[in-house]
């Protein structure tokens, strides 16, 4: 049985939480600490952030003022390199900057924001050592698909710990979440909720009708069953505690069959990121 607690082996060894609270926000992006105060008092401890947020020195800030910490080997903070690190070579740079912004000594987790085909292995050699030196417990990619994730494999005995994606029904990428689970990289699943432009779909509220759920938590039961790591976001209070209660029901085996037949494409921030239509 999952609860809020619950943790994935990753293939570097560490432990993961199944459920992680995304951070991602439109100025004022000093929002993001009451927003996690409430994650974590809601019981999240997989925080989820990038350089490119512009928000590690508030969820530095929010770290540092929560009233009851949880001890730091239960939190599990992710921080990314953006795609101009890698281009001009300074990966270890952006992770002391991002550390020195969270007020951390080292994060759980630092992937590759997006890929840059030609610097991809540059940065990969990086992270590497990163790990090595503890500054970074595992290692990671976003937005790789299985070319990028080949190219990855030929050049490095290091497997990815996580690939995280966009991924919910209405973009359902079976392929590369297959490759993924065969090489034990973990799927987080970024967009989790397809920023809620889909919850009003009849499908889904029929399902969460039915379960006495909302359309949120269905999306969210779909990911965690399938074993990736949802890491939806909100800055409100109620949302953020709905989010975090799925761990009552189950889907069924045809709730779940249904649901991955939803695929449409739909997605928030691109399918390729070679491509120029790639946010
Ligand atoms: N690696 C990447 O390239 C990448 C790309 C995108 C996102 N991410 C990460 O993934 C996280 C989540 O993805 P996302 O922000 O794109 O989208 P999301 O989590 O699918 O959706 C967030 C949106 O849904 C709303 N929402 C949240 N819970 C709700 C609920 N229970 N009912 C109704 N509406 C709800 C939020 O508004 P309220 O604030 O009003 O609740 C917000 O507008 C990001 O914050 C970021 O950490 C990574």
């Amino acid at each position: 049985m999952l609860d809020i607690t619950s943790r994935k082996v990753l293939n570097s060894g560490g432990k993961m939480p199944v459920l992680g609270f995304g951070t991602y926000s439109e100025p004022p992006r000093d929002r993001v600490v009451k927003a996690l105060h409430f994650a974590v008092d809601a019981g999240y401890r997989l925080v989820d952030t990038a350089t490119i947020y512009q928000n590690e020195r508030f969820i530095g800030r929010a770290l540092s003022e929560l009233h009851a910490p949880p001890p730091r080997d239960d939190l599990f903070i992710t921080t990314k390199v953006w795609k101009d690190a890698l281009r001009v070579g300074a990966v270890r740079e952006s992770l002391e900057e991002s550390l020195q912004n969270l007020g951390l000594d080292y994060v759980d987790l630092l992937l590759i924001h997006r890929p840059l085909t030609e610097f991809n292995l540059d940065a990969w050699h990086v992270m590497e050592d990163l790990q090595r030196e503890g500054l970074a417990r595992a290692i990671g990619v976003s937005n790789f698909l299985v070319k990028h994730l080949e190219a990855l494999r030929e050049a490095s005995t290091t497997v990815p710990a996580v690939n995280q994606i966009e991924l919910h029904p209405f973009f359902y990428r079976k392929e590369l979440v297959d490759y993924c689970n065969a090489r034990s990289i973990v799927v987080e699943s970024y967009s989790p909720i397809a920023l809620g432009k889909r919850l009003g779909d009849p499908r889904l509220m029929s399902i969460a009708g039915n379960r006495e759920k909302t359309p949120s938590q269905v999306l969210i039961r779909w990911n965690l069953q399938h074993g990736w790591v949802p890491i939806p976001r909100s800055l409100s209070e109620p949302h953020i505690r709905e989010n975090a209660a799925v761990f009552d029901f189950e889907l069924s085996r045809a709730e779940m069959d249904e649901m991955d037949g939803w695929n449409e494409d739909f997605n928030v921030i691109g399918a390729d990121p070679d491509e120029p239509d790639f946010r």
